[in-house]
């Protein structure tokens, strides 16, 4: 069975096809579909949807959308659905030194990283949640990963997701907790 990734991210579609070896995992690419999605919803859900949806109409494919995020609970959720442009487009930098700044003196510091992926196919439509829970570091330490990797320590750790290798970071991720709810809804 063929599930079409709503990506133009080779990584992501690598990541995915390693945790679906039974599966032909293809992206938007392999469909020379380039438009750029617009991400427009109010959750991340209907965002999720929105990845699917265009890749289903797109292809008739069975797809996946995907939608992820840092949600800060002292922080009312944000950066939440804004993520990857809270302070400049995915400008990792300044995203994180908004945060940090928006957290000065604040000591409740819990935070987590979830994922929502939406799977869109001939009738059906199903969600499937991950989440990791940490807290954040007051300044930045590590060169791995992206995005808010360098301030957020995962529970039970003391390196933030960028101080640990790929693959100790894949184990216990919020993506890897959600597809591992989306295999397990494959083998049923
Ligand atoms: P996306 O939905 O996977 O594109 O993620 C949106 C944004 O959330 C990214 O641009 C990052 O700012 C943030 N984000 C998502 N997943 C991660 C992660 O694993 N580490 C750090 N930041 C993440």
């Amino acid at each position: 069975m063929e599930i079409l990734i709503a990506t133009h991210n080779e990584h992501k579609k690598e990541e995915i096809q390693q945790i679906l070896p039974d599966y032909k995992i293809t992206s938007l690419r392999d469909y020379q579909l380039f438009d750029e999605i617009v991400e427009d919803g109010d959750s991340f859900e209907v965002n999720a949807k929105i990845k699917a949806e265009y890749c289903f109409q797109k292809t008739g494919k069975a797809s996946l959308g995907d939608d992820s995020g840092l949600v800060v609970p002292a922080l009312d959720g944000r950066p939440g659905i804004y993520s990857a442009r809270y302070a400049g487009d995915h400008d990792f930098k300044a995203n994180i030194q908004k945060v940090l700044q928006e957290m000065e003196g604040v000591e409740e510091r819990e935070a987590y990283f979830i994922t929502v992926l939406c799977l869109i196919d001939e009738g059906k439509e199903e969600y499937f949640e991950g989440r990791v829970y940490g807290t954040l570091k007051r300044e930045p330490s590590g060169n791995q990963g992206f995005g808010y990797d360098p301030i957020f320590i995962p529970k039970g750790e003391e390196l933030t997701f960028a101080d640990m290798s790929t693959e100790e970071k894949n184990k216990i991720s919020h993506r890897a907790n959600a597809l591992k709810k989306f295999l397990a809804y494959l083998k049923k």
